[in-house]
C-alpha cells in the first residue's frame, strides 16, 4: 500500500506552482480543522492545511500565503513545550486569524497573556455580545444584541498583546473577539468553522475579503490548471486507470482523458459482484458516451469460483483484492506497460494530521489505493484530485459534463455485493440480491430521497424463514434494507423512513423477487454497527 510519506513532490499536482491565491491553515490538532478549509473552499478560496511542525520559515517563503489562519488545538499555551507557529507568520504583512488555541498562541507570542481555565471553561453553545461595533471582520454580525457561537476552551486570554482591542465578550472569555485592525491580526475564542456558529461563514467571507482574495478558486480554473499539470507530468507516456464507476475514479478518468486523450486506458474490472445492470451502465457511459478507451474485463467466473464456499469477510476481501490486482496487472501488460497509474485520491486522505507524540503522522485510506499496484508494477502516480474535497470533485464532474446520475451516486465498496451477502456467496443469492436492491433503490428515487441518503443497499441474510403466499407455504431468504446518513462514512445514522415507505418497499420486494419472503429494516447506527454488514 502506498503511504503518503512515499509520495514525492513530483507525484503531487503542483499546487505550489498554481496561479491562484493561497491561504495557509496552520493546524494545531483541532478535531475541526478540516472544516476551516471547507468554509474557505466554499468561498472559492484555495487553502491548504499544514501541521504546525511542518511549517517553518522556508515553507512560508515557498508557500507565500496571502493570509494565514491558526487553528484550534488540544494543547495549553501556558505549558512550556506548547506548539507555536514560526514568529515569521506575524512578519509576513498578511492578515492572520487565530481561532481558539490559535488566538491564544498569537496573544502569547505577541506579548499578551493566557491563563489556564479557572472556572472559565466553555464547551458547546455559547453567546457573545459586542463591546465595539467597528470591526470589519464582524460586519453582518450582531443584528440583535448577541450572536450564537460554539466554544470549546479551558484556557483563556487574560491580557491582550499591544495593539489589540477587544470587540466581543462571552461569559467565559472576556476577549471572545480581539483584533489589531492596523496589522490585520484577528483572534477569536470560539469556532466560526462549525455549523453551531450559524453566521460563521459571514465571518470567513469578511476575512478573505479584507485579505484581498478574489475567489479565483473555481472548478473551471482548476480544470484548466489540472489538465496542464497532467500533460506536464505524463509527457507522452501511457496511463492506466482502474475505473469503478464511482465518482472519484470517474472524474479522475475523464479529466485525465481530457488532458492526454488516448494515452489513457481505463480498465473496468467486473468481478461479478456488481449491482443490477451496473456493468452495462458504466461501460455504456464511459466507452460509448464519453469515448474513453475502456477495457471491460469480465471476470465474474474467476472471482465467483474462487469465492465458492468462502464465508469469512476478511478472507473474501483478500481474495477479491488479490484477484483484482492480477486482472488489472494482466491488462496493464497487455497494453504494453503503462508508466503511470491514475488514482482518485482526495484531499482529506492526504492531509497530514497533527501528532503531539512525534513528527506529523499521516492518514491515508487504503481503499483509495489499488492494492499496492504502484509498487508492484513500478508505476508512478497521477492523482489529479489530491487537492479536492468530495463536493469539489462533484462540482468538477459537472464541469466536465458527467451526468448528474453519476455524480450523485452513493458510494459502493470495492468488494461489491460480496460484503452484502453475509456468509457464503452463491450465484443464486447474488441474483436475488440484485433484484431486491434494484427495487429498493428505485423506491428511494421515486420518493425523492436518494440525495438525502448517504448510502443505501440491501443485504441478503444467510437465513431462510417461513412465510405464506397465496395458499402456499414459502421457505425463502430474509433480507435487510440499510440506509444511512453520514458525512464521511466514519459515523452514520440510520435514515428515518416512514412506515408507509417501508411497508410499500417490503411489499414490492416480496411480490417481485422470487427467493425473498421477509424484509427487515436495519436501524443500527455506526458506531456501534458498521454501514456494511461485513
Ligand atoms: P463500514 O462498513 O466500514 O463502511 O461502516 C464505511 C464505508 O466504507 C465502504 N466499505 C468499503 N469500501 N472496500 C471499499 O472500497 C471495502 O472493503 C469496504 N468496506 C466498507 C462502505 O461501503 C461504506 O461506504
Amino acid at each position: 500500500m502506498k503511504n503518503a510519506t512515499d509520495v514525492t513532490d513530483a507525484d503531487i499536482a503542483p499546487a505550489h506552482q498554481a496561479e491562484h491565491q493561497k491561504l495557509l491553515i496552520v493546524d494545531f490538532g483541532s478535531q475541526v480543522t478540516q472544516l476551516i478549509a471547507r468554509r474557505l473552499r466554499e468561498l472559492s478560496v484555495y487553502c491548504e492545511i499544514h501541521p504546525f511542525n511542518a511549517v517553518d520559515d522556508a515553507f512560508l517563503d515557498a508557500f507565500a500565503p496571502q493570509a494565514v489562519i491558526l487553528s484550534g488545538g488540544p494543547a495549553s499555551v501556558p505549558d512550556a513545550d506548547s506548539p507555536r507557529p514560526p514568529a515569521k507568520v506575524f512578519d509576513l504583512g498578511v492578515p492572520v486569524l487565530g481561532i481558539c488555541y490559535g488566538q491564544q498562541v498569537m496573544m502569547q507570542m505577541l506579548g499578551g497573556e493566557v491563563l489556564r481555565g479557572q472556572g472559565t471553561a466553555e464547551f458547546g453553545r455559547a453567546f457573545i455580545s459586542p463591546t465595539d461595533h467597528r470591526l470589519e471582520l464582524l460586519a453582518g454580525w450582531f443584528h440583535g444584541t448577541r450572536e450564537q457561537v460554539w466554544m470549546s476552551h479551558g484556557d483563556h486570554v487574560s491580557r491582550l498583546a499591544p495593539g489589540f482591542r477587544p470587540y466581543a465578550t462571552s461569559e467565559g472569555a472576556p476577549f471572545a473577539v480581539v483584533a489589531d485592525p492596523k496589522r490585520r491580526f484577528f483572534g477569536m475564542q470560539f469556532h466560526p468553522e462549525v455549523h453551531h456558529t450559524p453566521h460563521g461563514p459571514a465571518l470567513f467571507q469578511n476575512f478573505v475579503q479584507l485579505a484581498g482574495f478574489t475567489g479565483d478558486w473555481t472548478m473551471g480554473a482548476y480544470r484548466e490548471q489540472a489538465v496542464a499539470a497532467i500533460r506536464d507530468r505524463v509527457g507522452d507516456a501511457q496511463v492506466i486507470c482502474a475505473l469503478s464507476g464511482g465518482v472519484d475514479s470517474s472524474v479522475a478518468a475523464v479529466l485525465i482523458h481530457e488532458a492526454i486523450g488516448d494515452q489513457l486506458t481505463c480498465v473496468f474490472v467486473d468481478h461479478g459482484l456488481l449491482r443490477k445492470d451496473e456493468a452495462a451502465e458504466v461501460v455504456g457511459m464511459f466507452r460509448d458516451h464519453m469515448n474513453l478507451p475502456l477495457i471491460h474485463a469480465d471476470e465474474a467466473d474467476l472471482f465467483l469460483d474462487r469465492l465458492d464456499g468462502v464465508s469469512d469477510p476478511e478472507t473474501k476481501r483478500k481474495i477479491i483484492g488479490g484477484l483484482f490486482i492480477d486482472v488489472f496487472d494482466k491488462h496493464a501488460r497487455d497494453i504494453g506497460g503503462a508508466a503511470f497509474l491514475a488514482q482518485g485520491t482526495l484531499y482529506p486522505d492526504v492531509i497530514e494530521s497533527v501528532s503531539f507524540s512525534g513528527g506529523p503522522s499521516v492518514t491515508i485510506k487504503s481503499h483509495h489505493n489499488v492494492g499496492g499496484l504502484p509498487e508492484k508494477m513500478g508505476m508512478k502516480l497521477v492523482e489529479p484530485l489530491r487537492e479536492l474535497f468530495k463536493d469539489e470533485v462533484r462540482a468538477l464532474g459537472r464541469e466536465l459534463g458527467l451526468p448528474e446520475r453519476f455524480i450523485g451516486r452513493h458510494p459502493f465498496p470495492g468488494p461489491g455485493l460480496a460484503i452484502r451477502c453475509p456468509g457464503e456467496i452463491t450465484r443464486e443469492k447474488l441474483a436475488i440480491l440484485r433484484e431486491a436492491d434494484a427495487i429498493y433503490i428505485d423506491q428511494i428515487r421515486r420518493h425523492g430521497l436518494y440525495d438525502e441518503i448517504w448510502q443505501a443497499f440491501v443485504a441478503i441474510l444467510p437465513v431462510r424463514t417461513v412465510g405464506v403466499m397465496g395458499d402456499g407455504r414459502t421457505y425463502d431468504y430474509a433480507c435487510a434494507l440499510r440506509a444511512v446518513t453520514s458525512v464521511d462514512g466514519m459515523t452514520a445514522d440510520y435514515y428515518p423512513f416512514t412506515h408507509e415507505f417501508l411497508g410499500e418497499t417490503a411489499t414490492r420486494i416480496i411480490n417481485n423477487v422470487r427467493g425473498i419472503n421477509r424484509v427487515t429494516y436495519d436501524i443500527t447506527s455506526k458506531p456501534p454497527g458498521t454501514i456494511e454488514w461485513e
